[in-house]
């Protein structure tokens, strides 16, 4: 990723890109530290899935390369990938061709994706709200939320003194800068209530060592008329 990696960089415009999307896989993921984060993340985003019926249908929004849509199917789901770059999504269908049906793409801006008439079972919203401010995360975790009335999984960095020292620490080296807009605890809270939701559970992808957390929600109870 190169040096403009940063708050003037926009990723909805980034990854409609055909380089970027053929290259997203290889630039994060094949270093030792990128295969094992990959490795653990994607089996807890099984884990935050575990006990759904088989045959669900979850949006994976955004699907990226398909990266994480890849552990659902190999569950046994049904996914549709959705994302605003359609590069992303032709890299994804490339690697998912072989779960045939199970796997389909839709592209759109997963902020307005209730307009669309697409309904899940549950959903999946990982590694894209840290590249927005707090205002924007809630805006598109509503999006993805509009769009089931099941499970909803996200990921998220969390910012706290241990790992703002680690990412000042980090800022000189040739790597991938880490999450743009990480959050507070009481941002995250912040951003689960404000989206509708309630949290049932979080994990934490490498306890001490990374900020990633997936949190496991489900919409909040309407409640009854008085
Ligand atoms: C870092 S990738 C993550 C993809 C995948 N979830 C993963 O974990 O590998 C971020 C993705 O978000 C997509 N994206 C950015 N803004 C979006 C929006 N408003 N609606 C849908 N997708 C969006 C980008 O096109 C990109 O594919």
């Amino acid at each position: 990723m190169s040096a403009s990696y940063g708050k003037n960089w926009n990723p909805a415009d980034h990854y409609r890109d055909d380089a970027v999307a053929r290259n997203y896989d290889r630039q994060r993921f094949t270093s030792l530290s990128g295969r094992l984060f990959n490795s653990l993340e994607k089996r807890l985003i099984g884990k935050a899935f575990a006990g759904l019926a088989p045959g669900s249908v979850i949006g994976d929004a955004p699907c990226g390369t398909g990266r994480l849509a890849e552990v659902l199917l190999e569950s046994g789901f049904s996914v549709v990938g959705v994302d605003i770059s359609p590069q992303m999504l032709a890299t994804a269908r490339e690697r998912l061709g072989r779960f045939g049906e199970r796997f389909r793409t839709a592209t759109y801006d997963a902020k307005t994706l209730a307009s669309s008439g697409h309904r899940f079972d549950a959903a999946l919203c990982a590694r894209v709200l840290m590249h927005f401010p707090l205002s924007e995360q809630i805006a598109f975790l509503r999006g993805v939320a509009a769009v089931t009335d099941g499970r909803l999984v996200f990921t998220q960095g969390i910012d706290t003194g241990w790992h703002r020292v680690r990412r000042w620490l980090k800022r000189g080296l040739p790597i991938q800068r880490p999450a743009v807009y990480p959050l507070t605890r009481s941002d995250l809270r912040q951003l689960i209530e404000q989206a509708g939701l309630r949290e049932i559970k979080r994990y934490r992808v490498l306890p001490v060592l990374s900020e990633s957390l997936v949190i496991v929600t489900e919409p909040l109870p309407v409640k009854a008329a008085e």
